[in-house]
């Protein structure tokens, strides 16, 4: 039987009982931001937010984010605010951050050297020392405010991601009784790769002062014991997959993330669903019969949207029967814009549209939409349901949720998935077809096979594909933590 919300409530109060349960994480789960003189809460494309609210949802315990909302001061009552908001059930302490902090922590330290340090995808890390000082400045800060809810309690503390390598350390410091796990959700480059970042060590001092350590992939947990072995004087254990450093152990296990495929599958199959894929349809000029291709994503380099944009240049191209028929719909939420590399990103992404419409399109007919904005989820299900197929073509991604979240929709199992061969997801999913987006030819002839695929096949496929996610859901991703953290309580 599949874990649910339920098995997760009950494994959290049997095996963390009375013992508090924290979440910290940069991004918060709901942000609420002022629009067109209202305020509004939405929340925000993350991967990590939507696979930890859930469990938040069955733990009922405390989440400490920073309150990045243009609305969040205002609503916020004290520091904290229910969540969610329609039906809360945890409580969110939102932690502000001056805009030089956020500027140095968030969009430096952690945005421009971390994230392509980490990402195979050929962009240059910048290493300055103000970004670094805003980042250890910004992990005190949250070490603090965790702290003070916490202090000598027997608490169970989940870490997430590259935003915080440093907090592990300073909480064991200020939290002795705590039990601490740490979630690294992007990839963990190899020794060769890490050994240029000038504060390597500091990163691994910091992250070793967890009890777990987690990655998404087997891969990416040995590649930091490698790193591990290069760097510190430090016993790696690769039979125990564990770290000794200073005389405290660190277990280092895989753990790959999910999403709650009931509650989205169960979303996407309602009626509310169907007639606004109808609204959508006319809205955005769907031609009759559309052949629907959808890619749903943050504006991120690491995601290989112009690879995704010259593979449909080149399909269209090879195969002009499909002309009037066939549309691509790119949803970019625009994301990281104080950093240049993600503005560059969105202006080529505007201009390859633009140059692809004018190429293949007719007054009728335009074989791109780009919406540049953030879609509900809703919306998002309403076109994954009319899709033919889902293009994800990253070029190094830790796992990628949208894989799952399109298995998640189709209800009735008639699309087909094109993976890119470098997501954590496709280790998983081997009924999508793997595509390399490196190669638009390679890629282009991946859609005509998705588009030609006999139906059968395509259930089939499909049908394998959201037994799998079902299966390996959110609830069982934490779950395994949880069982790994009581057993150290
Ligand atoms: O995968 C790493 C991650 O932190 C995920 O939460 C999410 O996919 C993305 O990066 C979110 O980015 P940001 O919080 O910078 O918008």
């Amino acid at each position: 039987m599949a874990e649910s919300r339920e098995t997760l409530r009950q494994l959290i109060r049997r095996r963390l009982g009375r013992h508090p349960f924290v979440v910290v994480s940069n991004r918060e789960p709901y942000s609420h931001e002022y629009r067109n003189g209202k305020v509004e809460c939405i929340r925000p494309a993350s991967g990590v937010t939507v696979a930890v609210d859930p469990v938040m949802q069955a733990s009922r315990g405390l989440w400490i984010a920073h309150g990045s909302g243009s609305a969040d001061q205002a609503v916020t009552d004290g520091g904290f605010v229910s969540a969610p908001p329609d039906r809360p059930t945890y409580r969110l302490k939102r932690v502000w951050l001056t805009k030089k902090q956020e500027e140095g922590y968030y969009y430096g330290f952690a945005n421009s050297a971390l994230w392509p340090l980490c990402h195979v995808a050929y962009r240059r890390p910048v290493f300055r020392d103000d970004h670094w000082r805003a980042y250890r400045t910004v992990n005190l800060l949250f070490a603090e405010k965790v702290a003070e809810e916490v202090r000598d309690q027997d608490a169970f503390l989940f870490i997430q991601d590259y935003h915080f390598a440093l907090l592990p350390r300073l909480l064991r410091a200020r939290c002795p009784n705590a039990i601490i796990a740490h979630f690294w959700h992007i990839p963990w480059p190899n020794p060769e790769v890490f050994r240029i970042c000038p504060w390597k060590q500091e990163i691994l001092d910091g992250l070793l002062g967890s009890d777990i350590l987690g990655f998404h992939l087997r891969y990416h947990c040995m590649n930091f014991m490698d790193t591990v072995d290069r760097e510190l004087e430090a016993r790696p254990d690769r039979e125990m997959t564990a770290v000794v450093y200073q005389g405290h152990t660190t277990k280092i296990r895989a753990f790959p993330i999910s999403i709650d495929f009931e509650a989205i599958s169960q979303r996407a199959a309602s009626p509310e669903i169907r007639k606004l894929a109808q609204t959508l349809a006319r809205k955005y000029r769907f031609p009759e019969k559309v052949i629907l291709g959808v890619g749903a994503d943050r504006l991120d380099y690491t995601k290989g949207i112009p690879e995704r944009l010259d593979a449909i240049d080149a399909f269209l191209t090879r195969h002009p029967a499909y002309r009037d028929r066939f549309v691509f719909f790119q949803a970019g939420v625009p994301s990281r814009t104080q950093v240049e590399e993600y503005r560059r990103l969105s202006d080529e992404v505007e201009q390859k549209v633009a140059q692809i419409n004018w190429k293949h399109g007719n007054a009728r007919w335009q074989p791109l939409v780009l919406v540049q904005e953030h879609l509900s989820l809703n919306t998002l299900l309403a076109l994954y349901r009319m899709a033919r197929f889902a293009l994800v073509s990253s070029l190094h991604d830790g796992m990628n949720l949208v894989a799952k979240e399109f298995v998640a929709s189709q209800v009735d199992s008639n699309g087909v998935l094109l993976l890119s061969q470098f997501t954590g997801a496709s280790r998983e999913l081997r009924d999508a077809l793997i595509i390399n987006p490196y190669s638009a030819d390679q890629v282009a002839e991946k859609i005509r096979q998705a588009i030609e695929m006999d139906p059968i096949e395509v259930r089939r496929r499909m049908g394998r594909m959201r037994r799998q996610v079902r299966e390996q859901n959110v609830y069982r991703w934490a779950g395994s933590v949880i069982k790994k953290l009581s057993k150290l309580a």
